[in-house]
């Protein structure tokens, strides 16, 4: 719920589902569901209070963004992975595929992250998963892969397909610097795999364990997105987002412009 500039970082993360043509969101949350519920619900008393204050602008996106999207909330009780998170959302998913947002991984593009990856998941009928280039010393803290390059849409460095993946690697034994970023398409089957495996690094169920399982029967992609993208979950990753967004913002990127000029740096 921590914001960025004047709004949730879980905001963020819904809207460029929404963008992506998602209307249907299963928030996995631990704690502090009440105040991202509250948050995404429709909420009569703002809406009157808005009205009678003829907050006219305010009450139509409060109620676009309520209208747009169908919430649901499953908890996970206790902190055991990512692969744990998603596992606990298999009975409201259904038999379809689904898409997964990790929300601190906030990403500024033209067409948004999600849809990029859903166009590649809607050719290949395949699993896909965002990846990015990140220096080598920084391997360790993410899922990397080792793909083959395929081409796609006349381009050829954007699209791979997987060959082995490993949740963070060490330094020297990092099959490359791809790094997964925290947009997944997915197959249900995904599901089965997650019931499959064992704890794996930190102890926990790791969602990069799971698709490494199904590799084994079916064929996933990993797309390098065209974006920006932010690590909210990092402190100095939160500060840039804000500062870039901010400045950004056609109320407010001008003054505070203004006001890093003057700061003695
Ligand atoms: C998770 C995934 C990891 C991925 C990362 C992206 O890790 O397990 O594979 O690279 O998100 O942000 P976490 O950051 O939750 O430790």
């Amino acid at each position: 719920m921590l914001p960025i500039v004047d709004k949730p970082i879980i905001q963020y993360g819904v809207e460029e589902a929404l963008h992506s043509g998602i209307q249907n969101i299963i928030i996995v949350t631990g704690r502090g569901k009440s105040a991202i519920e509250d948050h995404f619900d429709v909420s009569f008393e703002l809406e009157y209070l808005l009205e009678s204050r003829n907050k006219k602008e305010l009450l139509a996106i409060v109620r676009n963004i309520s209208d747009m999207i169908d919430v649901s909330y499953v908890r996970q009780k206790e902190a055991l992975g990512l692969g744990h998170a998603v596992l606990r959302a298999m009975e409201l998913v259904g038999h379809e595929p689904f898409a997964v947002v990790l929300a601190d991984d906030v990403i500024e593009a033209e067409t948004p992250a999600l849809r990029q990856l859903l166009d590649i998941h809607s050719f290949f009928g395949a699993p896909v998963l965002a990846v990015m280039e990140v220096p080598a010393e920084n391997i360790s803290s993410y899922g990397a892969i080792d793909a083959e390059p395929v081409s796609h849409n006349g381009c050829h460095d954007r699209l791979f397909r997987i060959r082995n993946l490993v949740e963070k690697p060490k330094q020297s034994e990092a099959p490359s610097n791809l790094a997964i970023i925290g947009r997944y398409v997915l197959t249900p089957e995904i599901f089965d795999s997650l019931q499959a495996i064992d704890p794996g690094s930190g102890g926990e169920i790791q969602l990069t364990d799971a698709l490494k399982h199904l590799l084994r029967s079916r064929p996933i992609y990993a797309y390098r997105f065209e974006g920006t993208r932010y690590d909210a979950g990092d402190k100095l990753g939160f500060l840039k987002a804000t500062v870039e967004f901010a400045l950004r913002r056609r109320d407010l990127g001008g003054p505070f412009l203004e006001y890093l000029k003057g700061l003695k740096l």
